[in-house]
C-alpha cells in the first residue's frame, strides 16, 4: 500500500451541468480523501500551459479553449493507489470505453468534454498538483 496524492479537474462540463457534488461524493465514498480544493477560471494561456504535454496534438487548441471556456474545479485526493484508484473512477479518456460505473460512462457525451480530468503518474501529480495549489492551501 502505498499513499499517494493525485489532481483532479472537473472540467467546465462537469461544473456546467451541476455534477460537482456527484463527482466528489464517487470520490469520497470510493475512501479518497479531499485535502485541498478550488473553483476556478482558467485563462486559455494557463490552459495552454497546464496541457503543454499535448501540444503536438490535433486537439490541443480545441481542448485548450474547452478548459478555459468555464470554471473548473481543482481538488488534491489522496489515498492508496490514489492515482489509480481515481482513473478507475473516471474510466478510459473516451467515454465510448469507459468500464459501466464510472463517471465518464454513466455521464460523459464527448471525448473532449469528458467531465474529469487526473493525474496519469505520481510525477505528474506533483508537478498538477503544483500548478494549481501553493504549500499554505495544502493540508
Ligand atoms: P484528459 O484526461 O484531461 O487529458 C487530455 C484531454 O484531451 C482528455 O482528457 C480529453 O479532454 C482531451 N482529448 C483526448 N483525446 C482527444 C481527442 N481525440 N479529441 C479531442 N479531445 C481529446
Amino acid at each position: 500500500m502505498s499513499i499517494e496524492q493525485t489532481l483532479s479537474m472537473i472540467k467546465p462540463d462537469g461544473v456546467a451541468r451541476g455534477l460537482i457534488g456527484e463527482i466528489i461524493g464517487r470520490f469520497e465514498k470510493a475512501g479518497l480523501k479531499i485535502r485541498a480544493l478550488k473553483m476556478l477560471h482558467l485563462t486559455k494561456a494557463q490552459a495552454l500551459k497546464f496541457y503543454l504535454v499535448h501540444q503536438e496534438r490535433p486537439f490541443y487548441d480545441s481542448l485548450t479553449s474547452f478548459m478555459s471556456s468555464g470554471p473548473i474545479v481543482a481538488i488534491i485526493l489522496e489515498g492508496d493507489n490514489a492515482i489509480q484508484v481515481n482513473r478507475d473512477l473516471m474510466g478510459a479518456t473516451d467515454y465510448r470505453q469507459a468500464a459501466a460505473g464510472t463517471i465518464r460512462a454513466d455521464f460523459a457525451k464527448e471525448i473532449e468534454a469528458n467531465l474529469v480530468h487526473g493525474s496519469d503518474s505520481p510525477e505528474n501529480a506533483q508537478i498538477e498538483i503544483a500548478f494549481f495549489f501553493n504549500a499554505l492551501e495544502r493540508v
